[in-house]
């Protein structure tokens, strides 16, 4: 596939793998991304999962013909980009590999691999003809050792994870809820990292951006630009209150139904509520940050929280989870502690606000809690 001239796509399609790193559902399947330039020299800039390595071979050899490619470019060394780098040489034996100093270590420790190298850093430019790759240094987008590149002639930003998103390329689907998951799943730690980069992006002169998973976008970057600013700057994307939670009788469900009922009558524009033991943990966690207001209703249990909410909880945290505000709804049969257990796993997190109505339910709702609701919302609601 032509993205620009003489600039082509040889990624493929994963509908095999159900969870992707080993914990995300991606019903939608996954794509890999890569791409070659034809110029002068010819690069080809990353590869793919190691169960697709023949199929990339083959879209590598449908553009390129009889001629033998120059150098294969490593943005990221994540093994769903890196895998084939070895069958790439065994292709190819005289093709240069081109990445950071970090990345080549990586490639030692992952592959056992020193190969013809061209080591570079952030400024220096890979010169193919016609067409020369600009490299940015991107630490921790997602991981530390990642470069990006921009193609001055056709003003391409070859963006490695950074506004990749779930899903293969041969299922239609919006971008920005899966772009959003995937952001915040795999990301959402490094917000600080991608402002950095933003703030490089601003000085470039972008067509075209191409990911290493998820389509290639060419109108509109404005939007998915402003996105990345808000989902890095952990900006509440829209208004409205989640209400994450877990039940083991259907007592704090009843609770958490009822609170729904109360948040939309008082005229909350948008309730979401999840049930963290059924629902997608990744689509939680999506949600959690696309709002600015959480509501967290759990059980105590084993003198604890019940344990999909301490997940949770943790999802968040180490994700920087930061300027929302949180309510609580404890459930307790004879010693409700849930709410200040809770409370205490933020403690390292920063600009939170705590709502001072705390709704303590002993087994089943009542009177007393169900009034407690009612200001609960009240004070969400502000
Ligand atoms: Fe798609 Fe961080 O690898």
């Amino acid at each position: 596939m032509n993205i620009v001239k003489n600039i082509y796509y040889v990624g493929v399609n994963d509908h095999i793998t159900t969870l992707f790193e080993g914990q995300f559902d991606v019903p939608n399947g996954m794509a890999y991304n890569s791409y070659v330039i034809v110029d002068q020299k010819i690069a080809i800039l990353d590869t793919v999962d190691a169960k697709f390595g023949n199929e990339w071979l083959e879209n590598i050899k449908s553009v390129i013909g009889d001629r033998e490619p120059d150098y294969l470019v490593v943005h990221h060394m994540e093994p769903d980009h890196s895998a084939n780098i070895q069958l790439i040489i065994n292709a190819f034996p005289n093709i240069q590999i081109v990445s950071s100093a970090l990345a080549f270590d990586m490639m030692n420790n992952f592959y056992k691999l020193s190969p013809a190298k061209v080591v570079i850093k952030e400024g220096d430019i890979l010169d193919l003809g016609e067409h020369k790759l600009q490299f940015i240094s991107a630490p921790m987008v997602h991981w530390p050792e990642v470069m990006l590149s921009y193609e001055t002639q056709e003003k391409v930003l070859f963006s490695a994870d950074a506004f990749g998103k779930f899903g293969a390329l041969d299922v239609d689907e919006d971008w920005d809820c899966e772009a959003r998951r995937y952001y915040f799943g795999i990301v959402g730690k490094f917000g600080a990292n991608v402002q950095l980069l933003l703030n490089k992006a601003k000085n470039l002169d972008i067509k075209t951006i191409c990911p290493l998973h998820g389509p290639i976008l060419n109108n509109n970057l404005e939007h998915y630009i402003n996105q990345y600013n808000t989902w890095s700057s952990y900006t509440p994307e829209s208004e409205g209150i989640v209400i994450a939670y877990t039940s083991v009788y259907g007592n704090t469900k009843k609770a958490v139904e009822e609170l729904a009922k109360i948040l939309t009558n008082k005229g909350c524009p948008k309730v979401v509520t999840t049930n963290l033991i059924l629902d997608d943990n990744a689509e939680a966690v999506e949600d959690a940050f696309r709002y600015g207001k959480l509501i967290l209703a759990t059980t105590t249990y084993n003198a604890d929280i019940f344990p999909k909410m301490k997940e949770f909880i943790d999802s968040l945290t180490e994700r920087n989870y930061q300027k929302r505000k949180i309510g609580f709804i404890e459930n307790g049969s004879w010693a409700p502690t849930a709410a200040k257990i809770m409370q205490e796993k933020f403690a390292k997190s920063v600009d939170i606000t705590f709502s001072n109505v705390v709704v303590t339910i002993k087994s089943s709702l009542n009177d007393n809690s169900y009034t407690k609701l009612e200001k609960l919302a009240e004070d969400m609601l502000i």
